[in-house]
């Protein structure tokens, strides 16, 4: 259906560029009092507010005053599935996984469950702020289905797969290589490119793959080469170990992938914690994607990222934030950066806002190649974005009596203050493709 023009007037912050590599006044654009204009969903003109006024003085404006616009956070590593069970106490990875992990996936062979908590997970995304998301879905088709009914009568942006595991599982989780080829192929010629969604071969990590199962992902990744790959590596210590021993002729975590065929550009892996100098390098050559989660990091004690090392100059390696729900502690990619800084911090490094939300925003987008259709506001992007209230609470208002902020510099600061205190309640409102998805009720 057509949309008329739209023109929304705010604050506004994008990227143009990586602030890693290139300088915050080269890379970070903050306009004090700009004007976005969208047309059936796609951002046709954006600029200073003075500038482009007479060019749009004949349709109407939406203004948000004291208020801060920004893309639509990304997500690049989440368990749709997991929602019910975050938050589950006492383990790390394995027993973690075989705790409460699969029960809680083995629901998911009902369709009407999935239908349930994929509504649960798209309310609570979209109120996060987040609009785009890579996402595993379970080991069953219906799950699949599911999800992407959800996302699409959304109009979201959304990439998801089915998993694959056919080993090291309880049966009732478990496929086969044909099973997992077959029904992976059906989804994709239902999903991929079916409006705005795009599929995920989904190998759930080495562990519970066998080199047979691998191979029938490589046979997928070269009959469907737009698809992604994407997976987990390197999380924890004893899985590391356990990786080495059931591919004993493998000379790494990141080998066994790579021996297979998984590692390229579209293929994004979650963690990286313990990675080698040699791994980092390889996936900075292949130009695939780590997904940093630090809540998930913190969470099951699996340490700590290396941050620095991944955004080298040298190897560099696309990065973009996972909440990993339900490993994650939260939906939030406030919380996300928040705690990235931390992770930064322990390792006597600092993490700025400018950073930290490139990282949400353009950086997730390119590390999921979707760089040309979302990520910041240049024009014929897609128009996912959301409104932010650097003043949401009496806390956050104290805290960030200089916004609005008049200039780059003076932005910083409360910034830094909006990632480190804000949530959902900073998220005023949330656009997708030009529509009203979400708004708080004024106070
Ligand atoms: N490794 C294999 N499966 C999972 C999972 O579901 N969550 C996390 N965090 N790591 C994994
Ligand atoms: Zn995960």
């Amino acid at each position: 259906d057509n949309q008329p023009l739209q023109a929304i007037r705010s604050a506004f912050l994008d990227f143009t560029d990586d602030p890693f590599y290139t300088a915050e006044s080269d890379s970070v654009r903050y306009i004090s009092d700009g004007l976005l204009i969208v047309e059936n969903g796609i951002i046709t003109d954006f600029g200073e507010y003075n500038t482009l006024r007479s060019q749009y003085a004949h349709i109407p404006i939406t203004t948000y005053p004291d208020r801060l616009i920004m893309p639509g956070f990304i997500d690049t590593h989440v368990h749709y599935s997991q929602y019910e069970m975050i938050a589950a106490y006492g383990e790390q990875l394995l027993e973690w996984l075989s705790k409460y992990v699969f029960p809680t996936e083995r629901k998911f062979k009902d369709k009407a469950h999935a239908e349930k908590i994929a509504t649960l997970f798209f309310d609570e995304l979209i109120k996060q702020g987040t609009t785009t998301a890579l996402v595993f879905a379970t080991v069953h088709p219906e799950s699949v289905d599911a999800f992407f009914e959800e996302a699409s009568r959304r109009n979201l942006r959304m990439i998801s797969g089915k998993v694959l595991m056919d080993r090291n599982a309880p049966d009732y989780i478990t496929d086969t290589p044909e099973t997992a080829y077959e029904d992976s192929k059906k989804l994709i010629q239902k999903w991929h490119k079916n409006g705005r969604l795009l599929y995920a071969v989904t190998p759930r990590f080495a562990p519970t793959s066998t080199p047979e199962q691998l191979h029938t992902v490589a046979k997928l990744l070269q009959e469907f080469p737009d698809i992604y790959l994407q997976t987990h590596i390197s999380e924890n210590k004893k899985e590391v170990a356990w990786v080495a021993e059931l591919f004993p002729e493998s000379q790494g975590y990141l080998d066994v992938y790579d021996r297979a065929g998984l590692v390229g550009e579209k293929s994004i892996f979650a963690h990286g914690i313990h990675l080698t100098d040699a791994e980092f390098e390889r996936l900075s050559n292949a130009k695939s994607a780590i997904a940093f989660c630090p809540t998930s990091n913190l969470f099951l004690g699996s340490g700590l990222f290396k941050l620095t090392q991944a955004k080298s100059s040298q190897h560099p390696v696309k990065v973009g934030f996972g909440t990993d729900v339900g490993a994650g502690t939260s939906f939030s990619i406030l919380h996300t950066a928040h705690e990235a800084y931390k992770v930064a911090q322990l390792q006597g490094e600092s993490l700025s806002a400018f950073k930290a939300l490139y990282l949400a925003t353009l950086g997730g987008a390119k590390a999921l190649s979707l760089e040309d259709k979302i990520g910041n506001f240049n024009p014929g992007k897609e128009a996912d974005f959301i409104v932010l209230d650097p003043k949401a609470t009496t806390l956050m208002a104290t805290r960030n009596q200089s916004f609005p902020a008049q200039s780059l510099e003076e932005l910083a600061q409360p910034l830094f203050g909006l990632m480190m205190l804000g949530d959902d309640r900073a998220i005023q409102a949330v656009y997708i493709a030009g529509k009203l998805a979400h708004s708080l009720a004024a106070i």
